[in-house]
């Protein structure tokens, strides 16, 4: 069992808590109407998944990807609890289960990172930290020197009901680290990554090139074909 447990604030947290309960609730979904659980919702909208994220990029690829699919996807920008773990499916698995049994509804997780070869997985499960304390520029100078460039990114999902079931998906891609940013595109370690058999960063390649190989389109799409073939 995990011992610590904190809470993650994506950026945004602080100017939530400011706002009053109403508007909190306004903000955290994307509709107000959907507040009141399944009663006022269409039938419809029994389908739809909510990622709980406060990351927009990762918001906006989950719904590139699922859409072809015909599958609906909704943002719910709550904070959610971040148990310390090296395991991404650990932490996504128990922020998905408590998110469920707070908004009493279905809810999606996903926590990611970049785990490199010659730092022994790091940063991993602490890759948020890492970008935000010293961000693309200082872990390039960790690197420096480094030959051995091998990295992956991975992305654990976890779709978890306010019963306490929930169902697991990962995606990885392996590529390098670059020797210096390139790109504008995506957001964290994006100007540094450069997926196995292409010449060019995520942050260089734009949308279709990102979800061509990314982690989070492999592992929302292995979602996707479960989702379509359970029909839950
Ligand atoms: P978390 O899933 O909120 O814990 O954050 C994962 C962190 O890993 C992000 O803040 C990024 O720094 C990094 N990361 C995860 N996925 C990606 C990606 O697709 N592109 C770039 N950085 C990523």
């Amino acid at each position: 069992m995990p011992s610590m447990l904190q809470v993650r604030s994506e950026g945004s947290r602080r100017a939530i808590v400011r706002l009053s309960e109403r508007k909190w609730r306004n903000r955290v979904f994307e509709k107000p109407r959907k507040l009141h659980g399944e009663a006022d919702t269409s039938p419809s909208d029994k389908r739809t998944l909510w990622f709980v994220t406060q990351n927009r990029h990762k918001y906006q690829e989950a719904r590139r990807t699922l859409d072809p699919f015909g599958i609906k996807i909704r943002m719910l920008a709550s904070p959610k609890t971040e148990i310390q773990s090296t395991i991404l499916g650990e932490i996504a698995k128990f922020a998905a289960q408590e998110a469920a049994k707070k908004h009493k509804r279905r809810v999606l997780v996903e926590d990611s990172g970049l785990f490199v070869r010659i730092l022994n997985g790091f940063p991993g499960t602490f890759s948020s930290y890492v970008h935000d304390t010293i961000g693309v520029g200082g872990f390039l100078r960790l690197m420096n020197r480094q030959t051995r460039r091998e990295a992956y990114f991975q992305a654990s999902l976890a779709l978890a009901s306010p019963r306490g079931s929930s169902q697991e998906f990962s995606g990885k891609v392996h590529g390098t680290i670059s020797h210096k940013p390139s790109g504008t595109q995506g957001f964290g370690f994006d100007p540094i990554f450069i997926p196995r058999g292409a010449r060019k960063t995520f942050a260089q390649g734009g949308t279709q090139f990102k979800d061509k190989y990314s982690h989070r389109a492999i592992a929302f799409r292995k979602l996707a074909r479960w989702y379509i073939r359970t029909k839950i």
